[in-house]
């Protein structure tokens, strides 16, 4: 392979067929798209999402709780397939915690992180008995007088905006004034107005950052983390029965990008954890992880539905777009746009030819591949865009413009010696 092959880029787990059609979960893209009857859609392969978990099982210490944060893919069928495989949800908002327990998800095993949570979200996760992570002195009010008016108690974490970041994250959320969490020097005054009979304290939620390659700062984060909140626990409530340390584990999504070094953040926090102070020797810890367990199983594929030339530069437009898949469009909070890997998934061979690949939508913004090298396209081929299993659908503003809602479909969902943690209740 040289850098000029279009399929450098395809991230491991995906292949051709002998004439050349990409294979998703083994099978042709243009029989998923037939399938869905439509195209733009996003197809989901459960087995690299099996594969990835096994990975990250095998990585971490024996016993370290795996959650899905269920913002990088809510599709109903992903999130049934995922029940087995991880020991808990994370949850943002009203809305995910219905999916959440439609799924099958056990609502002790659910926890709702995310600032601005209405009385109607606060009640319906205390009613639930899913646990809310506070976000503030208000909301800890707020979740007291709702549980008391309900004659409930509510399981509480206490999120805390940690005093460090996660450095070299792809979004920062901790370090600084933030709107996450309760600041770390006024944890101790938030943590007293817990200490109420409609509470049930569980433990502290921190979540520093996320998109990270560096294994080493991500174990410096979990270390710092676990330091922060062993100093206080000694203001606890009560007896710290989880600690959730968050998450950042990053995917490469372009070519200067190095997976992240799994097995060092494993090794690392099993050093940390073995070395954690006295106070903590009985919980239990949980990594929260989005991306890393979704983004390289998915594929956005989208049909060529014009060739045009404007200045010299060729373009492939597509039906596709921003409005399904704003992370490929470079305007999903990135500062350069840099293009996701894609190809021509309909064919591999052909004269090479570099072009822009645009979306359907009005707007300079909407651009899913620029200066791309591929087989010479034809109207009519599938352009299939990776790492589209996280923030892909549900990060996009799907109603601009109009156009219909991507298909999705999820692969090869017949779940396979499904591996928890633990699957007792906290
Ligand atoms: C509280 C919380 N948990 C989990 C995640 C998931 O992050 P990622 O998909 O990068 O793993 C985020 C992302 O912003 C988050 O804010």
């Amino acid at each position: 392979m040289t850098a000029a092959d279009p399929d450098a880029r395809m991230p491991p787990g995906f292949r051709r067929d002998p004439v050349g059609r990409l294979l998703i979960a083994g099978r042709p893209a243009e029989a998923w798209a037939e399938d869905a009857g439509e195209t733009p859609l996003f197809v989901y392969d459960m087995g690299l999402v099996r594969a990835r978990i096994a990975e990250v099982r095998a990585a971490l210490p024996a016993g370290v709780r795996l959650h899905y944060a269920v913002k990088a893919n809510p599709m109903p069928d992903l999130l049934r397939a995922m029940v087995p495989l991880v020991d808990g949800f994370d949850i943002a908002s009203g809305g995910e915690l219905a999916r959440a327990l439609a799924a099958g998800m056990g609502a002790r095993h659910i926890s709702f992180a995310g600032p601005g949570k209405r009385d109607r979200e606060l009640e319906a996760t205390i009613r639930a008995g899913a646990i809310l992570s506070i976000e503030s002195a208000g909301e800890a009010a707020r979740a007291i007088a709702i549980a008391t008016r309900l004659g409930l108690q509510a399981s509480a974490m206490l999120r805390i905006n940690p005093p460090f970041e996660l450095r070299g994250s792809g979004m920062r959320m901790g370090g600084g004034a933030r709107p996450f969490g309760v600041d770390a020097a006024d944890a101790a005054a938030v943590l007293a107005t817990l200490a109420h009979p409609a509470i049930d304290f569980v433990g502290f939620h921190v979540f520093a950052g996320s998109q990270n390659l560096d294994a080493a700062a991500i174990a410096e984060a979990q270390a710092l983390t676990i330091g922060l909140v062993a100093h206080l626990a000694a203001a606890a409530p009560g007896p710290v029965r989880l600690v959730n340390l968050g998450g950042g584990f990053g995917v490469p999504y372009f070519p200067a990008d190095r997976p992240l070094d799994l097995a060092a953040v494993g090794a690392a926090l099993g050093d940390t954890l073995r070395a954690r102070p006295s106070i903590l020797a009985d919980c239990a810890f949980a990594v929260e992880l989005g991306r890393y367990l979704v983004a390289e199983a998915g594929v956005y594929l989208t049909r060529v539905v014009d060739r045009k030339r404007s200045h010299g530069t060729l373009f492939l437009v597509t039906d596709g777009g921003l409005h399904h898949q704003l992370a490929a469009s470079g305007n999903l909070g990135s500062a350069v746009r840099r293009n996701y890997p894609l190809v021509n998934a309909t064919r591999a061979d052909g004269v090479r030819e570099t072009a822009n690949i645009v979306g359907c939508l009005c707007t300079p913004l909407d651009r899913l591949g620029e200066g791309v090298v591929l087989p010479e396209t034809k109207v009519g081929d599938l352009i299939a865009v990776f790492m589209a299993g996280a923030y892909g659908r549900t990060a996009s503003p799907e109603a601009f413009l109009g156009h219909p809602p991507p298909a999705e479909r999820l692969a090869g969902s017949a779940p396979v010696n499904p591996v928890r943690a633990s699957g007792t209740a906290l």
